[in-house]
């Protein structure tokens, strides 16, 4: 009997400690290391205690922001109305699958054979919104190829950024692999000299849990360990970060490329002080695109109010693009009453459309063919009131 009770509460309390449960035990798997010895290790190991979390996770852009490319990824791809694109100069950029691999290969007329070819062999992009851009190795140097997939109208395009005329490869230089990988190492880690050259097998893909709360390992052998401590031991918490401390995890990668890097990629970790790694507000018109720090830092709503932070309106765990009546919910707790001139001319509960628009950005710009160039629309985090 009494033996019975304790057991209950020792399940009562186990469970409570693990608030998503599951059976299934899986090994730690180690997929990376930084210089500073923080092991990397796989995601599927916060399964036992945090399941809800990693499968909401696994639906977000962050996660799906990179991976190496596997040939399942890329029959979508080859499904689009044309494998190839024509750059001004007469080039044909044609993709195509040969056992197992995906290549990019450049013609001239009469298109008999490759004059160039690359094997593809890493996606960046999520494909949520924009696309994808693919990267090639030549043994341990990385470059971006000339072709991209655009989604919203299933085409192979120019790379952003790339000339109208063929241009073989760009090199990837870390700040890229830093705003879309969890970690990879360069080969000279710690200079400021930049490099395409990387330990090809130290690249964490996906940005992962680790990336914005640090070093896991011994979190999860404390916990493995005390199946029934209920607080969150060996693991930094949010709970004790300032907002500065806060935004500035997000602002490593949402406040632009940044001008100056005082400090090599990756070393940043949560709960640093971003500005001595580099310093990100370069104007003071901070552009749409991956800069919504500087937007949302300039909105009266983020100097007026305390502690507003990226977190206010979003879950870093959730994919919630187009949830427009969680959004405009968060609008309404701190403006419950807001009183309109009653000659708007519509339903005023979309606050988000009014007030955060959809605004071009002068930074990037995408080529769907060799003649029109279009602006990609951002959400504008300058929450105003616009004119139009
Ligand atoms: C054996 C159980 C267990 C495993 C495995 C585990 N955790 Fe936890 N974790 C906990 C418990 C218990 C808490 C405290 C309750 C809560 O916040 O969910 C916690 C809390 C946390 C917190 C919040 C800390 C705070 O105070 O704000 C984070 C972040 C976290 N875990 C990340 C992870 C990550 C990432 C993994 C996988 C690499 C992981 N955990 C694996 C048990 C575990
Ligand atoms: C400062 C961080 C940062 C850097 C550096 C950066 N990106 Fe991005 N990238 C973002 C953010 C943030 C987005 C999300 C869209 C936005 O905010 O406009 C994005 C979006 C994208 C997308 C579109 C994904 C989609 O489907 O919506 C692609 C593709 C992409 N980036 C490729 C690259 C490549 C390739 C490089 C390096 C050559 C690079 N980016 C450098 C932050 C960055
Ligand atoms: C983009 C950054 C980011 C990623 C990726 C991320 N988290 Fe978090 N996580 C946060 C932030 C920020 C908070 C604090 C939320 C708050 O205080 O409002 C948080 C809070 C938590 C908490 C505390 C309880 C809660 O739900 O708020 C746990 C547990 C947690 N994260 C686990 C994980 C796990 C497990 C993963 C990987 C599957 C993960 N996180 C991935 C940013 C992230
Ligand atoms: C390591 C870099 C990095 C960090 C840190 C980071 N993000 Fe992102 N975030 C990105 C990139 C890259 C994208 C675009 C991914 C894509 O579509 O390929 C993105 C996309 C997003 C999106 C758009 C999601 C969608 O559905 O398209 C939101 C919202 C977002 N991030 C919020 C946050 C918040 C909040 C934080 C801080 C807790 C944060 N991010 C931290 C790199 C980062
Ligand atoms: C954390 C609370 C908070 C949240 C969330 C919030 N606001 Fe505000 N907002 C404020 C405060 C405080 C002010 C300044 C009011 C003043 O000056 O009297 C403000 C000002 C504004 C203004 C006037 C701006 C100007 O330049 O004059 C608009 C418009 C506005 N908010 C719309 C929104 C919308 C739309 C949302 C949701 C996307 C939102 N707010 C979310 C607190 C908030
Ligand atoms: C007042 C509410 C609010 C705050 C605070 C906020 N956001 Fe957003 N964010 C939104 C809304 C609304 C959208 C549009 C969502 C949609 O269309 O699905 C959005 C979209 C985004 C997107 C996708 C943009 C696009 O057009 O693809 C990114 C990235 C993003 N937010 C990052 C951040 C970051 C980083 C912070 C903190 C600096 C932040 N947000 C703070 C409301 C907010
Ligand atoms: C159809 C477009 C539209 C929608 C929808 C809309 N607003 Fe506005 N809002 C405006 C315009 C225009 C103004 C300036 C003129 C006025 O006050 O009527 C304004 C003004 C404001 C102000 C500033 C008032 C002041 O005294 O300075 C706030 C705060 C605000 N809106 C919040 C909201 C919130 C919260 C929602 C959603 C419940 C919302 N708005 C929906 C267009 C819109």
């Amino acid at each position: 009997m009494r033996l019975d009770f304790v057991y209950g509460l020792l399940i009562t309390a186990y469970l409570t400690a693990c608030n998503s449960y599951t059976s299934e035990y899986i090994p730690i798997e180690k997929i990376g290391e930084h210089p500073n010895s923080t092991v990397f290790i796989g995601m599927q190991s916060c399964n036992q205690c945090h399941l809800d979390i990693v499968n909401a996770h696994k639906k977000t852009a962050h996660w799906l922001t990179s991976s190496k490319i596997t040939s399942a990824m890329v029959i979508p791809f080859l499904n689009s109305d044309k494998n190839y694109f024509d750059l001004k100069d007469q080039t044909r950029l044609y993709f195509s699958i040969k056992n197992d691999t995906l290549f990019q290969e450049a013609y001239r007329r009469p298109y008999k054979s490759p004059f160039f070819t690359k094997s593809i062999d890493i996606n960046i992009g999520s494909g949520t919104k924009i696309g994808n851009s693919f990267l090639s190795w030549e043994e341990n140097s990385l470059f971006q190829l000339q072709g991209s997939y655009y989604k919203p109208n299933s085409k192979w395009i120019n790379s952003p950024g790339y000339p109208s005329f063929f241009q073989p490869k760009r090199p990837i230089f870390p700040r890229c692999l830093e705003c879309h990988t969890t970690f990879s190492q360069s080969e000279n880690w710690q200079s400021a000299i930049l490099t395409n050259r990387y330990n090809k097998e130290n690249i964490v893909f996906g940005i992962d849990c680790q990336r914005c709360h640090g070093p896991v390992l011994d979190h999860v052998k404390h916990h493995r360990k005390n199946l029934i401590d209920s607080v969150g031991r060996k693991i930094l918490s949010y709970k004790n970060f300032s907002q500065q401390q806060r935004i500035d995890m997000c602002a490593l990668c949402h406040s632009g490329v940044g001008q100056n890097i005082n400090q090599a990629a990756f070393s940043f970790t949560p709960g640093d002080v971003l500005k001595n790694y580099l310093s990100t507000q370069t104007s003071n018109e901070p552009d749409v695109h991956s800069n919504q720090v500087g937007l949302l830092e300039m909105s009266q709503c983020y100097i007026k109010s305390e502690g507003m932070d990226c977190m206010t309106c979003h879950d870093p765990h959730s994919n919630e693009r187009n949830n427009l009546i969680k959004f405009n919910s968060r609008c309404i707790e701190c403006h419950p009453s807001q009183q309109h001139n009653s000659l708007l001319p519509e339903n005023t509960w979309d606050c988000v459309k009014c007030h955060m628009p959809m605004k071009a950005s002068k930074i990037m710009k995408i080529e769907i063919n060799s003649d029109s160039v279009s602006q990609v629309l951002v959400r504008t985090h300058k929450i105003a009131i616009y004119k139009e």
